[in-house]
């Protein structure tokens, strides 16, 4: 409800103007957490840049920022590295994982294209075979979640095989906007006797579902602020599992890997940090950690990690009631939705970037996907009930006049 949300609503500039449903893309930045950033960026250039007294404070703001993720995640901070995106956190600790020829990667058909890519290029280069696990037809909304459950461990089942060494499952499935059931993922994997590693990319679900159990039971676990969490574009994180740091190694390798920066590393054979730290490269921009902290804080306000989901759940309902009430419109979601995403298609005349740019003209923003081919529309804890009817009259305008 609009009340529930009034405090970030009214800090999002990027929402006054628009009817905004791309928080599945890139979410606002709250003013507060610009502010944030510009703060920590003099504070910088006041202490520094580059001098004795600038180390500490960096140090405490990295510090401060991991600490607050590794809350988030459920892990302790040695595990957390912090990333620029989703996609690097993905691919750093992947690449680095023990593989031998002819082994295989469970990889299902709802991955981003970047980790899809960067699995096949792993395949190539250590000659590993990929298998599909099919979970995009799972589409039963949040009523049937333990169904989805059940089906999800079938499947799981049927397509691992005896070399199976890894296998990827994003959290909230981003075409689809099913939940997957991560923490029982791992644990079938655990027992299963190639024992796989278990990568899920967290970029729906990091700022939008409880992500505790998942976060902890998964080897590699990323996410990003820039999407749900309302931070800013350009920092992530990764919760790599203990196994993990045991058995990867470094991949790509900077300055920020070492245990000792100086000359020392000439000389000792193993110079990587064991903790999390040897997934991270060299510099990178410190005043996004006060940005994504403050927007952490703002999220915190509007409720614990349960109340906003229901907060959500209430409006995708809406949203998802509202477009099934169209003649023309077909749901990709059988049932309710388990969180905010939602996709669809118009049975009639399905062209969705022309949509989409229909729709954009009216200040209406949401986006189409390729696979499946439709449109997805995204509501936060800061979508208003109006925001919802305006893009249902929209579509129903497109649909009954194929007005675009
Ligand atoms: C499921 C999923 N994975 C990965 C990405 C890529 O995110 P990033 O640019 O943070 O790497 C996206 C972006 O939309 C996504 O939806």
């Amino acid at each position: 409800m609009r009340g529930e949300s009034k405090g970030i609503k009214d800090l999002l500039p990027a929402l006054k103007n628009k009817r905004y449903f791309n928080y599945g893309g890139q979410g606002p930045l709250p003013s507060t957490s610009l502010k944030a950033i510009i703060r920590s960026w003099e504070t910088i250039q006041d202490l520094g840049p580059f001098t004795n007294t600038t180390w500490p404070y960096i140090a405490s703001e990295i510090t401060l920022t991991k600490n607050l993720l590794s809350q988030a995640c459920g892990v302790p901070s040695h595990r957390i590295a912090l990333t620029e995106n989703v996609t690097i956190g993905c691919i750093l600790p992947l690449l680095g994982l023990p593989f031998e020829e002819g082994e295989r990667l469970l990889i299902s058909d709802c991955e981003h294209p970047g980790v899809i890519c960067a699995c096949k290029e792993l395949a190539v280069r250590n000659k590993l075979i990929i298998d599909i696990l099919p979970v995009k037809q799972l589409r039963q909304g949040v009523d049937k979640s333990n169904e989805v459950a059940e089906e999800v461990l079938y499947l799981l089942e049927k397509h691992l095989n005896y070399k199976t060494k890894l296998v990827v499952l994003s959290h909230l499935l981003w075409n689809t906007g099913q939940i997957m059931p991560i923490s029982l993922v791992a644990k079938t994997i655990s027992n299963y006797k190639s024992k796989p590693f278990l990568l899920v990319d967290a970029a729906q679900s990091f700022g939008q579902i409880p992500i505790n159990e998942a976060a902890f039971n998964a080897d590699i676990y990323a996410f990003t602020g820039h999407k749900w969490a309302f931070g800013p574009e350009g920092l992530g994180g990764v919760a790599v599992s203990e196994r993990v740091l045991i058995e990867s190694r470094p991949t790509l390798i900077g300055w920020k890997s070492l245990i000792n920066e100086g000359s020392g590393s000439h000389t000792i054979s193993l110079p990587f940090f064991k903790d999390s730290r040897r997934f991270e490269i060299a510099t990178s921009c410190v005043p996004l950690l006060a940005g994504l902290r403050c927007s952490l804080e703002l999220l915190r306000k509007e409720g614990s990690e349960i109340e906003r989901l229901i907060n959500i759940q209430r409006s995708s309902l809406k949203l998802w009631n509202g477009l099934n009430s169209l003649k023309d419109v077909i749901t990709i979601l059988e049932g309710s939705p388990p969180a905010g995403l939602i996709s669809f298609s118009l049975s009639q005349d399905n062209h969705p970037r022309t949509i989409v740019k229909a729709l954009g003209r009216k200040g209406i923003w949401i986006r189409n996907l390729e696979d499946p081919n439709c449109l997805r529309a995204c509501v936060h804890i800061t979508t208003h009930e109006d925001e919802i009817k305006a893009l249902i009259e929209g579509i129903k305008v497109i649909s009954e006049k194929s007005g675009y």
